[in-house]
């Protein structure tokens, strides 16, 4: 009950956000409805597949079910839910997403257009060239992330990544206009 009062608390912040920009900027009543539909799937199909993949690691791999069981009970309480003021203390299971993020992308690719001509590495690339990034080559680049590439290593998570764009589970830099 409670967290229904707080959902429709936040779908009404989020309608009310959506309407209430400056007049010469309001959005038409087409477009706040193709809004919703936009955040209703970028939002709802995103979390759950991604629960879905977790749940499926984490039944395989206990070490970190316990782990992750462990932290959850210690931050939030057995009863309580996560939320903004301690998301951050969740770090064990920040990494067990990030991992499950990396071998299960819920996007294929994400699409970037080059500005001008560009050289990468041995790619001369041409302006106004549409590239697309493949989220599995990246991720499971094993030059990249090690020989053990297509295991499931949350720990990989809690160090410093040497290459910044090797996880681009929520895309990288700006989409093309
Ligand atoms: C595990 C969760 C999520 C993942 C992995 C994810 C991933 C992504 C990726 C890869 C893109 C494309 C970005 C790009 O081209 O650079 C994207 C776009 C977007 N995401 Fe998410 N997302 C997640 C959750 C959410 C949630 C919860 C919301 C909103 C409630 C959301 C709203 C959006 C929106 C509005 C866009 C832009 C869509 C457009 O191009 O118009 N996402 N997301």
């Amino acid at each position: 009950m409670q967290n229904n009062l707080k959902s429709r608390e936040n779908l009404s912040n989020f309608l009310t956000l959506l309407t209430s920009s400056h007049e010469e900027e309001r959005l038409g009543m087409e477009e706040v409805i193709d809004e919703c539909k936009t955040f209703y799937f970028a939002g709802k199909e995103t979390t759950a597949t991604l629960l879905t993949w977790a749940l499926l690691l984490l039944a395989k791999h206990q070490e970190w079910q316990d782990k992750a069981r462990e932290e959850v009970i210690r931050v939030c309480g057995k009863t309580g839910l996560p939320g903004a003021e301690n998301l951050n203390e969740l770090k064990i299971t920040t990494i067990v997403l990030n991992e499950t993020l990396r071998l299960y992308s819920l996007a294929g690719t994400v699409t970037r257009q080059t500005l001008k001509d560009v050289q990468l590495g041995d790619l001369q690339i041409p302006a106004k060239m549409e590239l697309y990034l493949a989220f599995p080559s990246v991720h499971c680049d094993t030059k990249i992330w090690g020989e053990d590439a297509d295991e499931f290593n949350p720990a990989r998570f809690a160090k410093p990544r040497k290459h910044q764009a090797a996880f681009l589970a929520f895309g990288l830099g700006p989409e093309p206009a």
